[in-house]
């Protein structure tokens, strides 16, 4: 099985349901949920289910489509604020990855621009648009795997952290799509190491899973092994996703990714950020302005453990993100182009954030 044919997320044929890829079952299980209701597609974005910031904004871009074609009026004003209801309710599940709100934004628009037209109309239009979010995914996630590519030798030993592959996005990922173009060139030569990254363990249920039966050259550490691979010469550069960049440059990626970014500056090693342009948030300055999402205690104390491995009543903190500081970033690839410092204008120049 090539992870590269599952499908995150898809519109059901008959357009009554999201056929989600639930991602908190693998690797031991393959299971397609069908889901319906607005409550349901909202946990299943605040439950990981579906996860991966481009797969959260293909997700929420198919779930206002559904959920609004089902609003029961003619007139459009009352089908305005009916959609703005579900899109409030939606940006609510997760805060971090700022594709979930440029992909409800999105929608926003092409809705308001068509509200002259008939309500059944609005709705088609609504569903086509969803369908381009998903389907320039694939397209821009190929393009980063090209630049990526661009940037690698044979004999690469290549690190990533957390899942910011296929089952991130809706094709190829985007930190591992250098690994999926690699081996479409017939590379055989690279090696991946895969951070478990802990609490949610993405890197080991996820990355490993699909690269591994992609038959990638897949090797699985723990967060703590990143330095003594890097020290020992195993590892030639980084490839890591991101969930929001902000206009210097600073990104925020699943929680330990900022440590990676130290190790690698202090080995010499080369760290790129793979970023759709869509993960870009030209509105914010600096990192430090990124909403950085706390998540359940049980995440770190029980939930990978027959038994629970703390003690009852210790506080634990739990965010599931970090900001990597700009100036540990090598470079940002986007599919427009590899960006490097200064990155406001490097985005700008690449016409990012218009
Ligand atoms: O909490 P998650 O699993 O949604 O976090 C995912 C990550 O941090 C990814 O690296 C990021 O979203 C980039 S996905 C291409």
């Amino acid at each position: 099985m090539n992870a590269l044919q599952l499908d995150t997320v898809l519109l059901s044929k008959d357009r009554s349901c999201l056929e989600i890829l639930d991602q908190t079952l693998l690797p031991g299980t393959i299971k397609v949920l069908h889901v319906s209701k607005i409550e349901d597609i909202w946990e299943a974005i605040k439950l990981l289910r579906v996860r991966g910031a481009p797969a959260i904004g293909v997700c929420a871009g198919y779930a206002i489509a559904l959920t609004a074609s089902r609003i029961e009026t003619a007139d459009s004003a009352v089908f305005c604020e009916e959609f703005m209801k579900q899109k409030t309710y939606l940006a609510s599940s997760r805060p971090t990855a700022v594709n979930l709100f440029w992909a409800l934004d999105r929608m926003e628009k092409t809705m308001r621009a068509n509200l002259d037209k008939p309500v059944p109309e609005i709705k088609e239009i609504l569903f086509a648009e969803a369908q381009n979010i998903r389907d320039e995914d694939v397209a821009i996630s190929r393009s980063i795997g090209e630049i990526g590519f661009g940037l690698l030798k044979h004999g690469d030993g290549i690190l990533t952290h957390c899942n910011a592959g296929t089952l991130a996005t809706a094709k190829y990922g985007t930190a591992t799509a250098p690994m999926y173009i690699a081996q479409e060139h017939g590379w055989t030569d690279f090696r991946v190491y895969c951070d478990e990254t802990r609490p949610l363990l993405q890197g080991a249920r996820l990355t490993a899973f699909e690269l591994h039966n992609a038959g990638i050259d897949t090797t699985l550490i723990c967060d703590n092994m990143a330095s003594i691979m890097m020290k020992s010469g195993k590892i030639n550069i980084v490839f890591v996703g991101c969930d929001r960049v902000t206009r210097n440059g600073d990104a925020a990626n699943k929680i330990g990714t900022s440590g990676v970014a130290i190790l690698a500056k202090h080995y010499g090693i080369p760290f790129y950020v793979c970023a759709p342009s869509s993960t870009i948030d030209m509105s914010l300055e600096t990192g430090d302005q990124i909403p950085i999402e706390e998540r359940a205690a049980e995440e770190v104390t029980e939930m990978w453990y027959k038994e629970r491995m703390a003690p009852e009543g210790v506080k634990v903190f739990n965010p599931a993100f970090d900001v990597t500081d700009h100036s540990l970033i090598t470079g940002i690839i986007t599919e427009k182009g590899l960006c490097q410092a200064p990155y406001d204008k490097a985005f700008e120049a690449l016409g990012i954030g218009k």
